[in-house]
């Protein structure tokens, strides 16, 4: 996907698909594991929507905002609700800093960001395992191997290893119309010695939507909209605490610019050609904390 490319062969408005999904999801609290329950004190709440208060009290006050500019900060609030984006826009300037704090106290492989694009229910597969793809889905094909282990090297015997990721022109599957429900997802359960192998195609640097009032505010503050190329990840095993994480690309051009601020260098994979036609691979361990 490129930022000239128009939305025709998507939907009428890839936002609004991608947004109202991502809210539905978000709504129904199906991303359970990492959070504990809702529900915060009176000085809890106090001391933090009181703190993201005044930052935006002091915003107005440090830059003289105007009426003008009042307003048209309240449409845009509202056309974030009405779009569904408000998973979209959290996930992109906020959830990077919240992962930071999550990062302070968990041991093991390091995590990033889970973003709004991932989905309960798809394919379960043994290792080693070829995601859903189409019969002629383009890309180079790519084979991501390693093992899931405890902190102290205990291989962890049927890990389970949730990825996905876009296709080889930056589409999800399930919030973008090209890509068929499921396309590179799966929960994919790792051998009695914790390996695991998944054969994919690799993904693509993508924008997030442009045609909602995230892209739109992004485009018209001069920010790039790009993320790097990324597989997404989400290692489990009994017992240890949930990763979070996402993989990148060496000489990937949006690395250390992406518009969701979650790459980072120990992140980063180079993958190797095998041999076998234009595939390669990469190795990539996951150490997880015991609970
Ligand atoms: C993603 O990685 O899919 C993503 C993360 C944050 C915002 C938008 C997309
Ligand atoms: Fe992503």
């Amino acid at each position: 996907m490129t930022t000239t490319e128009t939305s025709t062969a998507q939907s009428v408005s890839d936002a609004v698909t991608a947004g109202s999904h991502a809210t539905d999801i978000a709504r129904s609290g199906a991303a359970t594991f990492r959070t504990a329950g809702g529900g915060a004190d009176e000085a809890r709440v106090a001391t933090v929507v009181g703190a993201a208060l005044e930052g935006i009290r002091s915003a107005i006050r440090d830059n003289k905002v105007t009426y003008e500019e009042f307003d048209a900060f309240k449409r845009w609030l509202i056309s974030v609700s009405d779009t569904g984006e408000w998973p979209l826009f959290l996930d992109v300037y906020l959830e990077f800093e919240v992962e930071k704090v999550a990062a302070d106290t968990q041991q093991g492989s390091v995590g990033t960001i889970l973003g709004p694009f991932w989905l309960d229910g798809q394919a379960q597969l043994d290792s080693p395992a070829t995601l859903p793809m189409r019969d002629d889905e383009p890309g180079t094909p790519m084979i991501l191997a390693g093992q899931v282990t405890a902190t102290d090297g205990t291989p962890l015997a049927g890990a389970k290893v949730d990825i996905w990721h876009t296709d080889s022109e930056g589409w999800y599957s399930g919030f973008a119309a090209k890509p068929p429900a499921g396309n590179l997802r799966a929960v994919v359960t790792a051998d009695d010695q914790g390996h695991y192998e998944i054969h994919t195609r690799k993904p693509a640097p993508y924008t997030i939507p442009l045609d909602g009032p995230t892209g739109q505010m992004t485009l018209a503050a001069g920010w790039s909209p790009w993320r790097p190329a990324h597989i997404h990840l989400l290692v489990t095993a009994p017992g240890h605490r949930t990763l979070t994480t996402q993989l990148f690309f060496t000489g990937d051009p949006y690395l250390g610019n992406d518009v969701a601020s979650a790459d980072k260098p120990e992140l980063t994979l180079d993958p190797q050609p095998t041999g076998n036609g234009d595939e390669v691979r990469s190795d990539r361990d996951f150490v997880l904390e015991a609970e």
